[in-house]
């Protein structure tokens, strides 16, 4: 069974929320072009609004060392660098096709020097890695949060945020849209994902109604 990430499948389309008309940041000419690409061939992205959220948050906070789990072609490593120009970011991909135009597309947009793209598994990767991050965006296996969930505590700085993506999985997740059979797993590790983060006395986290749904966890 896969439940790598449910934007594979096509029929279930993104989530809309209220204030997804509103919450449509710009990019430059080449990233837009990247993301246009990236949605005519159904690359799985964070969406415009998860792309606001995300940009406006780190304009904010500046944070020096970025991780992401979750690369697919670069574009929301390339949309947090838009606004944190002195930041490092390193990110994790295992696909190598995706990974490969990722190198692209960060040489496109003249950003490789900031970035280590990592290829290999996420859930690995991470318990070697040694130095520490002011942010980190967790977008890939979303049926592996929970696993992933001790280790990247251990990775985050004091104050550091840990943004999860699609943590209401298309209404699924809180109840909106009744949760078809193929998805009840993938469900219940989000609601496990969810219940982790929001009781775990080092974290401050609110389940925020972005996009597809983001969880925001500040280590106290
Ligand atoms: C939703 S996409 C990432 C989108 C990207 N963050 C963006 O918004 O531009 C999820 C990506 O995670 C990758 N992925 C899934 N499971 C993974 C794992 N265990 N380790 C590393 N990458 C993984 C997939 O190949 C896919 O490219």
């Amino acid at each position: 069974m896969d439940f790598t990430y449910a934007h594979n499948n096509t029929s279930e389309p993104e989530r809309t929320t209220p204030t997804a008309q509103f919450n449509r940041v710009g990019f430059c000419v080449e990233l837009e072009e990247i993301i246009s690409s990236a949605n005519l061939r159904e690359i799985p992205v964070a969406d415009r609004e998860t792309l606001t959220f995300l940009t406006s948050l780190l304009s904010a906070l500046q944070p020096k060392n970025i991780l992401e789990l979750g690369t697919a072609v670069g574009v929301s490593a390339a949309a947090m660098l838009s606004v944190c120009k002195n930041a490092r970011l390193t990110t994790v991909e295992r696909d190598k096709n995706f990974a490969l135009e990722a190198r692209e597309n960060f040489k496109k947009l003249n950003i490789s020097p900031q970035i280590t793209l990592v290829e290999g598994d996420a859930g690995e990767v991470i318990n070697n890695l040694t130095e520490r991050f002011d942010c980190i965006f967790l977008d890939c296996a979303k049926v592996q949060y929970v696993k992933y969930l001790l280790a990247l505590k251990r990775l985050l700085n004091d104050g550091g945020v840990l943004l999860a993506d699609d943590v209401l999985l298309y209404g699924y997740v809180g109840g909106e849209v009744p949760v078809p059979k193929k998805r009840k797993m993938l469900v219940e590790h989000i609601r496990e994902y969810i219940r982790a983060v929001t009781s775990d006395e080092e974290l401050s986290t609110v389940i925020l109604n972005v996009g597809n749904g983001l969880a925001m966890s500040v280590k106290k």
